[in-house]
């Protein structure tokens, strides 16, 4: 990004509409071209039938981070000492040293020398190790770590690019370890990434927009046959596998924002003006009017994690729960400031309107589940009880046998005429986190992961969600999806990486034996194993089958997980507590004997 474009980042307003088509350097402009030949002839001819200004898509320039520092701080005070004077959450904690190497992924288009897998001593010392061997450097600085890294995966499609979901473990890890540097240039190089021009068929999406991923390549210096440059060359979904959108890389980058800021004590990050807009695009993203008659975030199915179509298209509880906890993170470092009252404004109405939709309607316990074997239908007024109009025919049959006396949880998906009854793992556990759910409600939603441990965790933690579409359901939901395939990869599969965010959930809850058992489960065989991306299998008995080994978040969910067990407190820096005006809101409408929050919400 040259100084041009941090400038629209330091721009008041420059978040409410879509960049200003800049007239690119020439040569960033041809090796764009020269890359996407295909793809780019299609559009082009779009473009010129539809009269198409040619937009600005380059890739960023190796630029290291504190020059851009020193260009967009106004009252400059980024101070580097701050580092090491930051209070560290945990202090002394028994890790080894500082990453003095990794595989140094300078070039991600060079072939490196397989990394030695050495004896360790314990797992936990594995993970650490295989975790710096992970990162990767641009200009000679860490910025992220590779989604995978088997030396013996000859064909690693796009897992050797650093994935902005995929890093929070890494980042988190590190943090916890003291290794804050790592985690800064994450943030500010994916801020960079955030305000380019992107197009798919000459289509852009919302200008606040994070890539799902980015690679660090190497590639001839224009004008010069012996020099080469370093450049990041990020996917905002327009080369994913179905160009789907990554909505939750904003929402986890803020999340990761606020940690960094808590953990280090180094608060500059998050008050850098760049830093400032690129949250407020962010928000003004997921803030915007659009038809929806929901406060929940309407999205295209494989908008976050399960990032193929799996059917949880419109009001997926994970990017709810991500968006909730986004939000508060988000207003706990906006620096107020003159035109930013309306945005504030919004985001405090939608956080309740949010808590509210979820807390009721997505809620499912026995008692829940018997109302709606009961509902009335096609009820045509304000007083409905069955507001959207759901079947009791719909109830599927596992689920009356499934469902617990004691516990509940969130079902998936809340649309008109339609629950997703299935168990989705990360939206109910980061529901918890964030307080998305209220306090009872998290203890529930634990008490159903502890009875039906032999379901979600068995022999390795944790189902990315229960149960699998099976036959004629796989066929239409996931489109006969080979690697969908009934209790594999998203479509029932068991993901490791999810140990983490269990293990926040249940320090959170006060619960942490709960966690301590999961991690156990996952300590006996996951290094033995090569620390699969998945597991396939109802009980997760088996290595998933098209599994990459040494996946980097599941290496280090592991590590976070194993380090929160020992300093729970730690985890104070990932959770939100519950909202005191939500909470307000709630009771204030209640003693006036009113139904609650029955207004209109203006966002
Ligand atoms: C798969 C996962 C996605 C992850 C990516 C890289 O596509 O579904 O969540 O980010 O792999 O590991």
């Amino acid at each position: 990004m040259g100084i041009a474009e941090v400038a629209l980042h330091t721009m008041p307003g420059a978040f409410a509409a879509h960049s200003p088509p800049y007239n690119l350097p020439h040569g960033a402009d041809s090796r764009r071209r020269k890359r996407n030949t295909n793809s780019v002839l299609n559009a082009r001819a779009l473009q010129g039938l539809l009269n198409i200004p040619r937009v600005r898509s380059v890739r960023l320039q190796c630029q290291r981070i504190d020059d851009l520092a020193r260009v967009t701080e106004e009252n400059g005070t980024w101070v580097k000492d701050v580092m090491n004077n930051a209070s560290q959450v945990l202090g002394d904690a028994s890790v080894p040293d500082q990453a003095v190497g990794g595989n140094g992924s300078l070039n991600g288009n060079t072939t490196k020398p397989p990394p030695q897998r050495r004896k360790t001593s314990s797992v936990e010392d594995e993970a650490w190790e295989l975790l710096q061997e992970s990162m990767v450097y641009y200009c000679g600085s860490p910025v992220g770590t590779i989604a995978a890294n088997d030396p013996n995966d000859s064909d690693p499609m796009n897992y050797d690019q650093v994935f902005i979901r995929d890093f929070i473990p890494s980042g988190i890890a590190f943090l916890l370890k003291g290794e804050y540097e790592i985690v800064r240039n994450f943030i500010l190089h994916t801020l960079q990434l955030q305000s380019w021009e992107k197009t798919m068929d000459c289509h852009s999406p919302g200008q606040g927009l994070m890539p799902a991923s980015f690679k660090v390549r190497t590639i001839p210096l224009d004008g010069d046959e012996d020099a080469t440059e370093e450049v990041l060359d990020p996917d905002f979904g327009e080369a994913a596998i179905g160009r789907v959108a990554p909505v939750d890389s904003g929402l986890w980058w803020i999340i990761l924002l606020r940690a960094y800021g808590k953990c280090s004590g180094d608060l500059s990050v998050q008050e850098r003006i760049d830093v400032q807009t690129g949250m407020k695009m962010i928000l003004k993203l997921c803030l915007a009017d659009g038809f929806d008659m929901f406060p929940t975030l309407l999205v295209t199915d494989g908008s976050c994690m399960i990032d193929r179509r799996m059917g949880i298209h419109g009001h997926p509880l994970e990017i709810q729960a991500l968006f909730y906890s986004a939000l508060l993170c988000a207003r706990e470092m906006l620096t107020p400031e003159d035109g930013s009252a309306d945005l504030i404004r919004a985001l405090n109405n939608r956080l309740i309107a949010l808590s509210f939709h979820i807390r009721e309607y997505y809620w499912l316990d026995m008692q829940k589940l018997n109302e709606i074997y009961r509902y009335k239908t096609e009820e045509y007024s304000y007083d409905a009880v069955n507001k959207f109009n759901i079947y009791p025919d719909q109830i599927p049959p596992w689920l009356v046998e499934w469902i617990p006396p004691k516990g509940g949880y969130f079902i998936g998906n809340l649309q008109p005429a339609h629950m997703d009854f299935r168990f989705f793992s990360l939206g109910n556990l980061w529901s918890i986190v964030s307080s998305l759910a209220t306090t009872q409600q998290s203890h529930a939603i634990l008490d159903l992961i502890e009875s039906k441990w032999s379901d979600l965790v068995a022999e390795m933690p944790l189902k990315i969600c229960y149960p699998a579409l099976e036959n004629q359901e796989w066929k239409i939901i996931t489109g006969s999806d080979p690697k969908n395939t009934p209790w594999s990869y998203h479509n029932g599969g068991s993901w490791p990486t999810l140990l983490w965010q269990l293990t926040v959930a249940c320090i959170k809850m006060n619960r942490p034996e709960l966690a301590a058992k999961a991690i156990e489960v996952a300590e006996r065989r996951i290094a033995t194993d090569k620390w699969p991306e998945y597991y396939d299998t109802k009980r997760a008995r088996f290595i998933g089958k098209q599994a990459r080994l040494y996946q980097t978040w599941s290496i280090a969910g592991f590590l976070v997980a194993k380090l929160l067990n020992e300093k729970p407190d730690a985890a104070r820096i990932l959770w939100n507590d519950e909202d005191a005006e939500i909470l307000n809101a709630f009771s204030t409408n209640r003693k006036r004997g009113k139904k609650v929050l029955k207004k209109t919400y203006i966002v």
